[in-house]
Parts: structure tokens; sequence; C-alpha cells
């Protein structure tokens, strides 16, 4: 057991700035199925994740929630619902969680500071920069995307300060050999994608301390300067291996890693992040892999844009497990992949019920009514064996394959071919009509052995990504642990001859669509709505505007028009002493009982005009948008304290 190969995976750590989502989900998710692939192959696996806890967004955040940042981190990492919940949820098999505020980090980060200081590779200077808060990036002009921040899109503003700086350009040739030979960094596609985006354009240094706010990990020798948070979150898969500090003495033992990361995040990890590594005079990861985004009706999910798929409703629904595979099967591991429940309801009831569950229960089902539950031991093999024989004994080494470069979807593809062939297995050999037949009976239990190890091998390649329901499966066709082992995932003929099978619950029951559906609406949030900005219009002078009487006016009463399903007749007090009314097409949107006392504002110098025979001596004023094409409005209103009459300038 000592001398097993050793292999080290990790999801990048998490900004515990909100609730996670389905996106963070789907990538912890994936890294646990290679973790578990790899301890499956006997592997000595150590895995990875955890939280990144310090920068400027999380200091806005705790201060808008009036916590202090600690507090803050601390209720969204370990809090009830929180981060550690999530991952205990979706049967992560972590063998480390690291929190960027655990004081060996930022020990250990304190010291690689000063190591690539003293080297040379880090030195003072001042920073000008397009800098974006929610990134905790700065850009430079040329790397804005129309004038935004190149990752999310936000707004960017100038910011400058004195500033450490890490010698990147340095760096440059290296890391593009690095990125240039072998498989570094894949899907490879994204290997074009750094060279020309950000090495050819020429590698500027990296600014890599701030002062401009402090939660972060000082920089011990230069109080008020923090370490640039990205800094301080790469070299989390090394201190967590006790690089630099004593809390774990792995680092000899597990480094280098494969690290499974977003797209988004592929340029620190396969630029900056080497780079640094190779300043310090450590190995690189073996493997950056850069996978795609779950997008929901084709965008990324974010709390902002109010699309935000909740794992802890989908888990809750469907199961932990009938989610891990769903993510897997259905997006291709390097891709985008588009989120909906109608996907997520068809693959469970296609692969999951139809295809394992139905092979599971009808086998042992089948076992139990003809045999008592105990096949016998006389054998007479058939038709139609030997397909299905061929495909247990070649499935696993092409699942591997697939596995062993990171195409979990492809992966699972090679088993339900495995697993409908089975099924179709059934539908040829019509156990049913053998077990009618006394003299049919070894054939019988030959057909119904076929199928219990055509499930044997199938659940020991699935056990990586549905875990929990394996056990269940592997219960019930009576396969003990070594019948699970991965040295017998391509052996015919490892359950017992006279095995016994225990059927037991339904492992994924079949959902119904059309009210699941309905369920969901009632819980999710909907697609982000597009919302239309008109250009500015073009300038008006002062004196233009300072013609328009706009003033507070108090509603007195306010009634529907009759015979119109827009208008709304008001009486107003406007300040003067006596009332005064207008007209407004705003039926749709307010009820007139909700408005009489309203504190308003009209304009009152437009000239007088009749709607439906009434006259209209003014116009409310309404703020309006365009949401989906359709109209959004909400009438000006003013606290009550604003007295009727006074003039807005
Ligand atoms: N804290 C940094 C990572 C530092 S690693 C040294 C960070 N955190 S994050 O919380 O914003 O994102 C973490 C991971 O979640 C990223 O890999 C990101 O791609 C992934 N995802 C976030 N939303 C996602 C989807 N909608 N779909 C798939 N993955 C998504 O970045």
């Amino acid at each position: 057991m000592e001398n097993r190969k050793t292999f080290y995976i990790t999801t990048p750590i998490y900004y515990p700035s909100d609730k996670l989502h389905i996106g963070h989900t789907y990538c912890t998710v994936a890294t646990d199925v290679f973790a578990r692939y790899k301890r499956l192959r006997g592997y000595d696996v150590m895995f990875l994740t955890g939280t990144d806890e310090h920068g400027q967004k999380i200091e806005q955040k705790a201060k808008e929630a009036g916590k202090t940042p600690q507090k803050f981190v601390d209720d969204i990492v370990c809090g009830k619902g929180g981060i550690l919940d999530l991952w205990k949820l979706m049967n992560i098999s972590n063998d480390r969680f690291i929190r960027t505020t655990d004081d060996y980090h930022v020990a250990a980060v304190q010291r690689i500071f000063k190591k690539m200081y003293d080297n040379g590779d880090i030195y003072k200077g001042a920073y000008k920069g397009k800098y974006c808060t929610p990134c905790e990036s700065f850009w430079t002009e040329s790397q804005l995307k129309d004038g935004m921040c190149p990752d999310c899109g936000r707004p960017v503003h100038d910011a400058e300060e004195e500033a450490y700086f890490f010698r990147l350009s340095k760096y440059a040739k290296p890391v593009q050999e690095l990125l240039e030979s072998g498989t570094f960094l894949e899907p490879a596609s994204r290997v074009n994608e750094m060279i020309n985006n950000f090495i050819k354009p020429g590698l500027e240094d990296l600014c890599v301390s701030r002062t401009s706010f402090s939660w972060g990990i000082p920089v011990d020798f230069d109080p008020g300067h923090v370490v640039y948070v990205w800094v301080d979150a790469l070299f989390n898969y090394a201190t967590a291996l006790g690089f630099m500090n004593d809390r774990y003495d792995d680092f000899g033992k597990y480094w280098p890693p494969v690290n499974i990361v977003g797209k988004e995040i592929v340029r620190f990890h396969s630029i900056i992040w080497p780079a640094m590594l190779m300043s310090v005079g450590e190995p690189v990861p073996t493997k950056v892999y850069g996978h795609g985004w779950l997008v929901f009706g084709g965008e990324k999910m974010s709390k902002s844009k109010g699309n935000v798929v909740d794992p802890y409703i989908l888990a809750d629904k469907f199961g932990v497990d009938a989610l891990r595979f769903f993510l897997l099967r259905t997006f291709p591991f390097g891709s985008d992949g588009n989120f909906t429940n109608e996907l997520l309801i068809n693959t469970i009831n296609t692969d999951l019920a139809n295809d394992l569950g139905n092979l599971v229960s009808r086998t042992t089902a089948m076992v139990e009514k003809y045999f008592g539950g105990r096949l016998p031991a006389a054998r007479e093999s058939g038709d139609f064996d030997g397909e299905l024989l061929a495909l247990i004994a070649s499935t696993a080494e092409k699942y591997a394959a697939q596995m062993d470069v990171f195409q979990p979807h492809l992966a699972l593809e090679e088993v339900f071919k495995l697993i409908q062939r089975a099924n179709k297995y059934i539908d040829e050999t019509l156990p049913w009509a053998l077990a009618k037949d006394e003299s049919k009976k070894a054939r019988l239990a030959t057909v119904l052995y076929n199928l219990l190890e055509a499930l044997r091998v199938s659940l020991i390649m699935l056990t990586p990504f549905i875990p929990a329901s394996c056990e269940k499966a592997f219960a019930q066709i009576g396969a003990d642990k070594a019948a699970q082992s991965w040295d017998s995932a391509a052996v015919y003929g490892v359950l017992p001859a006279e095995v016994e099978v225990h059927k037991g619950e339904t492992l994924f029951p079949r959902i119904d669509t059309q009210k699941m559906l309905e369920e969901l609406e009632a819980t999710h949030a909907k697609p982000a709505p597009k919302i239309e900005y008109p250009p500015v219009s073009p300038d008006v002078s002062i004196d233009e505007f300072a013609k328009c009487d706009m003033r507070v006016c108090k509603v007195l009463s306010c009634e529907a028009v009759k015979k119109s399903d827009r208008l709304l007749k008001f009486m107003l007090d406007d300040g003067s002493g006596t009332p005064r009314q207008i007209l407004s097409g705003i039926h749709k949107f307010y009820e007139p009982e909700e408005l009489v006392g309203k504190t308003v504002v009209a304009i009152l110098n437009l000239p007088s005009r009749k709607m439906m025979g009434l006259e209209s001596n003014g116009m409310l004023l309404s703020a309006l948008r365009m949401v989906d094409g359709k109209e959004d409005l909400y009438l000006m209103m003013l606290d009550d304290s604003v007295p009727a009459g006074a003039k807005l300038c």
C-alpha cells in the first residue's frame, strides 16, 4: 500500500461572497468524480477544495451585511446551508478543506511573498490601471472589452496605488513553452486563446499588492500593503499540503496537482500560476483543465442577473445522485452547457429510471420470481451471449481511456452502451418464456447471471458518479467488496455461481415531467429579463429645461375613467389652493385607491388637452423602462414630507 501512486486533484477555491449555485456544484462534483475514479483505480488520492476568503469584494459585502469580514465568511462557509453543508450533501469526498483565512495559509503566503521579493521577482513600483472590483482584477486599457472588464463585462474604474509587482514578463517565454508542450492546459483550444490573447500581446508585470483596502494577508515587511488576492488564492494548492508551513507534511508526497478550474480563471492558472511556481522553484501542475460554464438561457448564472439555480432545491427534488449524474452525463466537460429543468428530468428518466433502474429491478425481480432469490449453479450458454460478454470484457478499458483524459460524459456513454445492450439482451432471450419450460432452467439461470454481471461491471464504473446508489445496487445484486473492485471491472464470472440477490427499493423513480416542471417553476428563478437602455437624448440648454414647471402635488382623489382601460383621473393639490385635474394613462400599473394621498410630481405648464371628453391640465411624471419588450412603469412618488406646490429645479 505504501508504494501506491499518488494523485493530487483540486477544485478552485470558491469566493464565500454568496451562497454557491449549481455552476459551482458542477465544478466540485466533476472534481469529486475524478478523485473517486482515481481511488477506484488504486491511487493514493489527495482531493482538496476550499474557500477564497480575502479581498475587496468580500470586505464590501461584509460591510453591507453589517458584519466583520471574518464573521461574514464564517457564516457562508460554516453556517447552516453554507458551503461545507453543500459539499456534505453532494457527497463530496474531499480529503482536505482549506480556507485562505487559516493561520497556516496566511503565514505561508507571507513567506512565499518574501521569498519572491528576496529573489528579485517581486519589486516595488506604482500602479495605474483599470480595476474591476467584482473580479478583483486590474486590467490594462488594451485588455478591456468595449471599455468593460473582459471577464465579467462590468464597468471598471481608474485606480492608482503604490504597489509591489511580480516579474511576470520574465516568465513569458517559459510559460509559452509550457503551454505549447504536451498537455499542461486542456482542452487544447484554450492554449491558443491564452497565447494569442495574453502572451503574444506582451506579458506585463503583475501588480501583486494592494493598499486601498485591508481585508487580505498583510505584506509583513511593508505594513499597509496586502497581498493581491489571486497570489494568496493560487498558493492554497501548495500551502494545503504544507508548503512553507508545518501544519501539514504532504507536499513532497502529492505535489504537483491537477487543477480543475472554470474557463474564466484559466488565465490565472495557466499563466500567472506556473510563473509564480517557477519563481519559487517548484514544479508546475501536471495539468490545468479548464471546463465550460453551465449557462441558463444562454447567460452565465449570477445573483445580479437573477438566474441562479439552487443545488439544494434540485438535490431535494431529484436526489443527490441523480443530480450528480445529470451534471456529468449531459454536458461535455470542456464546453458550455445550457441548463434546463426539462433536460435534467429527461436525463434522469431516460438513463437512470429507464435504462439503469429498470435493468436492476427487472433482473433482481426475475431472480426472485424464478429462483427464490438464489441462482442455481447449472449453466447453459446460448444465442446472444457473445455480444454481451464481449462488452462486459471491453467496456472498462474504453471507459478508463475517457476518464483518463477528463471526458466523463464520453466515459458514461460507454457504460450506457453496455446497459442498453443488456436491456436488449432481455428482449432477445425472453427469460419469461424460458421460465415456462422446466428444461430451460439452466439457460434461464445463465441469462440472469449474465445480466447480473453486466450490471456489476456497469456499477463499478458508475460508482464515482453515483456512489450511494451503486452501494445500494451492489447489495441488491449480491456483489461483495471484491466484486466491486476495479480489477474485476473487465472480468466475467466474478459473482458467485449461486449468487443471492435482494430486491430492494426503486433506485431512481420515474419523474412526472409536467408535475415536476410546475413545482420547479414555483421555486426557481426565471431567466434574466432583457432590459433596454436607450441612448441618452441630445443635450437641452438649462434655459429650455427651466421652462418646465414641475411641482410636487398631493393626490386628493383618483378614479378610473369610464370606458377607458388606461386612464385614471386625478384631482391634485398643487399648492395653489385650487384643485387641479390631470388624466394619466397608468391604470395598467396602478389601482386608483392605492394612489390616494400619495405625493407625486406633475408638470403643470403643458397646454391643457381633452381625453375621453375630460380635461387634463398637466402631466404626471413617471419612470419608464422596457423589459422583455414590455413597458415597466413607476409613478414618481416623493417622501410625504415634501409639501405640495414645491417646485422641482
Ligand atoms: N476564488 C476564485 C478561484 C480561485 S482558485 C485559486 C473564483 N471563485 S468563484 O467562486 O467565482 O468560482 C469558482 C469556480 O466556480 C470557477 O472555476 C468558476 O468557473 C466556477 N463556476 C462559477 N459559475 C459557474 C457556472 N455557471 N458554470 C460552471 N462553473 C462555474 O473564481
